[in-house]
């Protein structure tokens, strides 16, 4: 009987997988001959391009509209900044995150402000801008990142640069340390990953599985092959559910430990200032972790793209030296306002993620029938894509040295200067703009100027071209290998970190 019970089950399951199969099929047009589409499926793009993005970067700049679509995934790809604009701004209610995005997150993100359109995404978007925008809640950031850098990232590289012949992988550096800045942000909490042994932190593994899992849902050809796997519980979904489970248990147990403490009011974390706006555990736990998703990847991946430039740019290294020199009068940088007078460092900061945008696509899903600026038009229900990083090598936006790193092109007489974001939609920009960004920019100039001041850093690889690995945030498949020695000469001030 048994056996019987199992056929059943067994011929059921075919006969599913076999309606599923010509859904899937059927409704993403995999049949589509289109020579983009045949490119896309069998992967013969790569035999002429490194990288994916740098494909679509490609046939971008060679459309006229500067805009494409890929019918096999229903997907309208955009670098047009008028598109972007109209997407953004303009008719943003006609372009929600949409329900297919949700839904690939929705089970590591929950309600969380990433994942959420209309009346859930609004109330966060409030209390949290009201939040970040605070003086206190600045002058944390600065606090945390700059304990971070002085008694973690610079004691480890020091440390480091005394060995002979090492390398050190600057990528797993930098998503150390930004794991440990956006936890200690976000939740009051130290995993202390960038200790100096360099310990594998239960926490960072699963929250890099589940947001690695649940990217991977957005690259299949149809939701229904993640789905069928999450309803057998098979797979890469069984790990997904249970990386997730080892998140939510850690995120409800700070919630449970606050919440036995009773009192916020002398806790500066995101969580405590979040504590008296709601009180939903749920609702809070998932706040929270889409503040780790938000700003712990892309600050590792920022530094990790400035820095693979840096080290190929010893005059760009040199005049950040100069400038901070000027701005400090040869002490240590001791404040958040020096830090703002650092117009060129701020230039570095921003052409690195014009050519590396940690984020380097968006997508959005169209409500209703629609046309662009450009004349494309965009049916109910299809997937419309701005790509920042093919936007950032666009000659009709940046000329024809757009592949050049040069900073001074962010300067108008010595003062940083940007003309529109929706040209450069690198935090995104309209109503969803980043929230993090001021946090993110101080974060990413104290990093470089503390290690620029202190080390020469050079790649171990020169000639190695970024390859990146799949994933929500851009992330080199080979890690960022450097060798660091101490610059002779330096006497390194004392840390002394004041947030006037
Ligand atoms: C270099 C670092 C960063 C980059 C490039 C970046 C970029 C972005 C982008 C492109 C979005 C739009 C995402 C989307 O809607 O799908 C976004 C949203 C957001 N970011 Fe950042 N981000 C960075 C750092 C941070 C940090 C450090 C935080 C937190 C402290 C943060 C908090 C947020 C939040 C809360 C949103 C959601 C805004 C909304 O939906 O209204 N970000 N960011």
């Amino acid at each position: 009987m048994a056996i019987e019970d199992a056929s059943i089950l067994m011929v059921f399951i075919l006969f599913i997988s076999f309606i599923c199969t010509f859904i899937i099929f059927y409704k993403t047009k995999v049949l589509c001959r289109c020579k983009i589409c045949h490119a896309y499926i069998t992967s013969s793009w790569s035999f002429e391009f490194d990288n994916l993005c740098d494909w679509y970067t490609h046939l971008l700049q060679n459309s006229p509209t500067k805009t494409i679509h890929i019918h096999v995934l229903h997907n309208t790809i955009t670098s047009d900044h008028q598109n972007v604009e109209y997407m953004l701004k303009t008719r943003f209610e006609n372009y929600p995150k949409g329900k297919g995005f949700s839904a690939i997150l929705g089970d590591f993100l929950g309600r969380g402000i990433f994942n959420v359109d209309g009346e859930y995404w609004r109330f966060q978007r409030k209390m949290a801008s009201l939040e970040l925008g605070k003086m206190s809640i600045k002058s944390h950031a600065y606090e945390v990142v700059n304990y971070e850098i002085d008694h973690r990232l610079i004691p480890l590289i020091s440390a480091f640069s005394r060995k002979e012949h090492g390398v050190l992988d600057f990528q797993d550096v930098f998503r150390r340390f930004s794991f440990d800045v956006i936890c200690k942000f976000s939740f009051g909490y130290d995993p202390k990953c960038l200790h100096e042994s360099l310990p594998m932190s239960e926490l960072a593994i699963a929250f890099d599985l589940a947001s690695q899992l649940s990217a991977q849902r957005a690259m299949t050809t149809s939701p229904l092959v993640w789905k069928i796997k999450r309803l057998f519980n098979v797979g890469s979904e069984k790990r997904l559910k249970e990386s997730i489970k080892m998140v939510n248990k850690f995120a409800q147990e700070v919630i449970r430990q606050r919440n036995k403490l009773g009192c916020c009011s002398n806790h500066e974390d995101l969580l405590s200032r979040f504590m008296d706006k709601t009180k939903d555990p749920i609702y809070l736990r998932d706040i929270v972790i889409s503040f780790l998703l938000a700003g712990r990847d892309t600050v590792a991946s920022s530094l990790t793209g400035l820095f693979w430039l840096l080290a190929q740019q010893p005059e760009v290294v040199a005049a950040i030296r100069a400038e901070a020199l000027m701005a400090t009068q040869h002490e240590s940088l001791t404040s958040l306002e020096q830090l703002h007078q650092l117009h060129y460092l701020q230039a570095v900061v921003y052409e690195g993620m014009r050519l590396f945008p940690p984020i380097q696509f968006n997508s959005k899903f169209c409500q209703l029938d629609d046309t662009l600026p450009d004349g494309t038009f965009i049916k109910k229900g299809t997937r419309v894509t701005y790509h920042s990083y093919a936007m950032g090598r666009m000659e009709t936006i940046w000329g024809p040295d757009c592949l050049v790193f040069k900073p001074e092109r962010w300067l108008k007489d010595g003062v940083f200067y940007q003309e529109t974001p929706f040209m450069y939609p690198v935090f995104q920009a309209g109503y969803r703009m980043c929230l993090g960004k001021e946090m993110a920019l101080v974060e990413l100039k104290s990093v470089i100027l503390s290690l620029l001041q202190r080390f020469d850093i050079e790649l171990a690889h020169p000639s190695r071209a970024p390859r990146f690995s799949p994933g929500l945030t851009a992330t080199f498949r080979d890690g960022l290998p450097v060798r660091v020695s101490e610059r002779r000469g330096q006497t390194l001030p004392k840390p002394h970190v004041s947030t006037s």
